[in-house]
Parts: structure tokens; sequence; C-alpha cells
């Protein structure tokens, strides 16, 4: 079998590091993203082979820089994770309180710029026929209140994935709910509060792998109610 590459946005840190950490064990090549270069670059140090990786530190909402990660994919991609995500303002504001510009930011990166993503590597994903994961949460679909910016961009990003794979049935495209996880966003979400009780992202990657590996049609999907793939695999 050739060797698969994926684009993992937001691997250096929670589930994109721990789902870049499971592809590389299996010897993908990765186009791996972050803005804190240190950060980036100690995560790829970190992987089985960090020879096969190419990571290029910056911001997805930056035109340039998602342009530099198109052509760093090349003419195929079995694999796109739109995975980096803004929260917002940290404590959570009520929509009252929620400036705008921080709204617009939240929505950049968590709504134009997966979109964007998606329009620059169809063609690679195409020739590969490959996967889209499009990384999305509950709060989509709940109102749970101070949630409402975020929430409303990962809704927008729900409808995105669905329209794309109404019009592209020739690539499978997914947006995950990967569940509660204990990342640094999660505890800018809990300012102060234990937040150990929650889920390692290392504990949603065997769902997202049996995703990426099976053959599910394109769709929403809660990680919780994937069978996750054998550690093995
Ligand atoms: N944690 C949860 O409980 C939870 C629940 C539901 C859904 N989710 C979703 O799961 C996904 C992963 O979240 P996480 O909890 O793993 O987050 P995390 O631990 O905060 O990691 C976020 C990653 O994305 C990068 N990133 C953030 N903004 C970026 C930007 N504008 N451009 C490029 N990279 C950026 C971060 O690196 P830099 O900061 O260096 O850029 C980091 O590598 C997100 O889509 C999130 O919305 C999380």
């Amino acid at each position: 079998m050739t060797t698969r590459t994926a684009l993992i946005t937001g691997a250096s840190r929670g589930l994109g590091r721990a789902l870049a950490t499971a592809l590389s064990d299996r010897g993908w090549h990765l186009v791996v993203d972050g803005r804190d270069a240190e950060r980036l670059g100690a995560a790829v140090a970190a992987l089985a082979h960090p020879d096969r990786v190419t990571a290029l530190p910056g911001d997805v909402a930056d035109d340039r820089h998602r342009a530099a990660l198109a052509e760093a994919v090349g003419p195929r991609l079995d694999l796109l994770v739109n995975n980096a995500s803004e929260l917002g303002p940290s404590p959570l504001p009520a929509l009252a309180d929620l400036r705008t510009d921080d709204l617009r930011h939240v929505l950049d990166v968590n709504v134009v710029a997966p979109l964007a993503l998606v329009q620059a590597l169809l063609p690679a994903l195409r020739a590969a026929g490959g996967t889209i994961v499009d990384i999305s949460s509950d709060a989509a679909v709940e109102a749970y209140g101070g949630w409402g910016g975020y929430g409303a961009s990962k809704a927008a990003l729900d409808q995105l994935t669905a329209v794309l794979a109404v019009e592209n049935p020739d690539v499978r495209i997914y947006a995950v709910d990967p569940g509660d996880m204990a990342t640094d966003m999660h505890q800018a979400a809990f300012p102060g509060e234990d937040i150990s009780d929650r889920p390692a992202p290392e504990t949603v990657v065997p769902s997202l792998m049996a995703l990426i590996g099976g053959d599910l049609p394109s769709g929403r999907v809660r990680a919780a109610d994937l069978v996750p793939a054998e550690a093995s695999r």
C-alpha cells in the first residue's frame, strides 16, 4: 500500500496531537500546523516518524498560511482533519456581552478556514479517494449558556459539512463531535475548575481511526457512538 498522507490542523496539543501520534505510529505522512512554532516542533519531534512530517507554524485564519499548507500537501491527500479551533473569550461571555469582533474571529477560525482548506484541497482529496473530518462539538446542537458564539460556529461547520457531502458524493466527509476532553481548550472554558474527570483526548482516537478506516456514509457522528478501532490497526 502507498504511504497515506493526512493534513491535521492544530496538531501541537490536545486531540490534534493525539491523532497525529496515532497516524505517525501507523507510518502516515503528515502535514501539521499550530500557531506556536516551538510547541509544534516539540510535538513533531515526539512522533514516531518526524522525518515524514511537514510542520508549518501558522494561523489557519491566514490565507497565505493555508496556501502554504495546500502546497505542502501536493497532488494527493487521503485525509483532511479540520481540528484547529477558537473557543473565544474566557470566561465564556453571554451572547449579550460577546464582542462582535470576538465572534468574527471565532467564525474565521472555525468556519471560514475549514471551508477554505476544503476548497483548496478537494482536487487532492478526490485524487486519493480521500476523507474529510471536521471536528465539531455538542455545543453545535445544544444551547449552553456562554457557548453561543463557539456553538454557532460549530453549527455552521456542521451545515457546511452536510452540504459539502451532498455536493461531493465522491469524497467521504464527516462532522465529528469528539465529546468532552481534558485539554487546554476545555480548561479555558472552565477556568479555575478541576477538569481532570474528563477523558484524555487519546481516548477519542480509536473512534476516529475506525471512522477513517471504515466505510460509514458521510454525515455527522458522535465519537462516543462509533465502535473504536483495535489498537493494532
Ligand atoms: N476539549 C473538548 O472538550 C472539546 C469538546 C468538543 C469539541 N472539541 C473540539 O475538538 C478540537 C480540538 O480541541 P482541543 O480541545 O484538542 O484543543 P486544544 O488542546 O486547545 O488544541 C488546539 C490545537 O489547535 C491549535 N490552534 C488553535 N487555534 C489555531 C489557529 N487559529 N490556527 C492554527 N492552529 C490553531 C493549537 O495550537 P496553537 O495554540 O499553538 O495554535 C493546538 O495545537 C477543536 O475543534 C474543538 O473545538 C473539543
